[in-house]
């Protein structure tokens, strides 16, 4: 970590949220300039990132052994790409996985990690997203298997007392995490992990990437988005500075989504200090949506350069506090070093519902009385005693800052 390079939770796009396996230089191009002339890069997005599907799937060169570019779909290779992305001052995140292939079967790192490194560095490559499929390589010297010879269950609890520090899924991250730092005179490359939560990485991930998947994937459904932010909300401990949980990319603008769902989305992994990485078709995306991901408040909040800590939850559940598991926390609090601290509060049930914030509940809030702004809408809300209410559609989120007492 020779820069502030991960220092903070990245910002950027990835292709696959928006294209799956159907990815081009074309359409990174085009993320790249619409990231530029939309104004997401004048408020920090800075990667945009190549997803699966990128390189040709029979094989590696005879020769150098590294994985190479499909000439179809990348026509400049990636130097090409990167040096395109690079001129628009964003930086480019590549993908790979530790096993024999890819998810979707195209050549991966296992054994091949300080290839991949050094061609990744030559290249201009910023960023490397590094999934996990087919990573159990029974017949091979490669730490893939169980000291026993059997395949890990990665999902399976560990028995009583293992330390997953030591483990073959930490093994496996570590090599690429060891070349990476190899190449780093040539280039930095921030190193996000996409081991799907598996092998308790909370415990490890801080010693070997800069982000961690906390689950398997998201999808733009309102279920699929609380129940990973359910399971992030109580594993935030961890996080700070070079060290962030990662629920997956953003959904926001994709599927059936609604806006009040878009907009809760983006606000919990904001304060949660996950990476902010756009999943969506910027040049359809409406401004309703694009407004979201370009909430200088949330952005602040998430990009604090002197407080590493997310936002927490200070109670769970509904407005009686009764928690039901399948919901996600519904009251957060969360500092920040730009003198104002911030309280979200969420609806999570299908209906329209009351929220009340009672500041005497909020460990940040020493005071009867605070001054109150709207996130959303930049509104002044004024001087607030004692407790502040109010009614969110089903699904939505209030984002408040509070900017003193009075
Ligand atoms: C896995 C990852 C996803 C994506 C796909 C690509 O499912 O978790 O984020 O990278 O692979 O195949």
């Amino acid at each position: 970590r020779p820069d502030e390079v991960g220092r903070l939770p990245a910002l950027g796009w990835n292709s696959w949220n928006a294209y799956g396996c159907d990815v081009d230089e074309t359409k990174i191009v085009e993320a790249a300039s619409n990231i530029n002339s939309t104004g997401l890069q004048a408020l920090g997005y800075e990667y945009v990132n190549i997803d699966d599907c990128w390189s040709v799937q029979s094989g590696r060169d005879n020769v150098t052994h590294r994985i190479i570019p499909d000439p179809e779909k990348f026509p400049s290779g990636i130097n090409g790409t990167a040096k395109q992305i690079h001129d628009f001052g964003l930086k480019l995140g590549i993908y790979s996985s530790a096993g024999t292939e890819t998810c979707a079967g195209y050549p991966a790192s296992i054994g091949y990690e300080d290839i991949d490194a050094q061609a990744f560095a030559e290249w201009g490559v910023d960023s490397i997203w590094d999934d996990e499929y087919n990573a159990c390589v029974p017949d091979s010297d490669f730490p893939g298997v169980n000291p026993d010879g059997t395949c890990p269950d990665l999902e399976d609890p560990a028995p009583p007392g293992y330390d997953w520090a030591t483990s073959n899924t930490t093994k496996r991250y570590n090599r690429m995490r060891d070349a990476l730092v190899a190449v780093q005179d040539t280039r930095v490359i921030l190193f996000s992990l996409c081991e799907w939560g598996n092998a308790d990485v909370v415990s490890w991930g801080n010693g070997t990437g800069n982000s961690w998947r906390v689950s398997g994937d998201i999808n733009a459904t309102w279920d699929r988005i609380t129940a990973i932010a359910n399971l992030n909300a109580h594993e935030l401990d961890s996080v700070d500075f070079f060290g962030f949980n990662d629920p997956d990319m953003l959904e926001v603008g994709n599927g059936n989504l609604t806006i009040e769902e878009n907009r809760s989305h983006y606000a919990l992994w904001a304060i949660m200090k996950s990476p902010l990485i756009i999943g969506t078709d910027l040049s359809t995306l409406p401004d309703s949506h694009l407004s979201i991901l370009k909430n200088a408040d949330l952005i602040a909040f998430n990009q604090d350069p002197v407080i590493g800590k997310p936002a927490f939850p200070y109670k769970d559940g509904y407005a009686n506090g009764t928690w039901n598991p399948q919901h996600p926390p519904e009251y957060w609090s969360g500092s920040t070093s730009y003198g104002w601290d911030l309280v979200l509060l969420l609806n999570s049930q299908n209906v329209s519902a009351t929220r009340t914030a009672v500041w005497s509940e909020i460990p940040q809030l020493h005071g009867k009385a605070h001054k109150v702004e709207d996130v959303w809408t930049g509104k002044d809300l004024g001087c607030i005693k004692d407790e502040y209410s109010v009614e969110l559609q089903a699904h939505d989120v209030a984002v408040f800052k509070i900017t003193g007492t009075c």
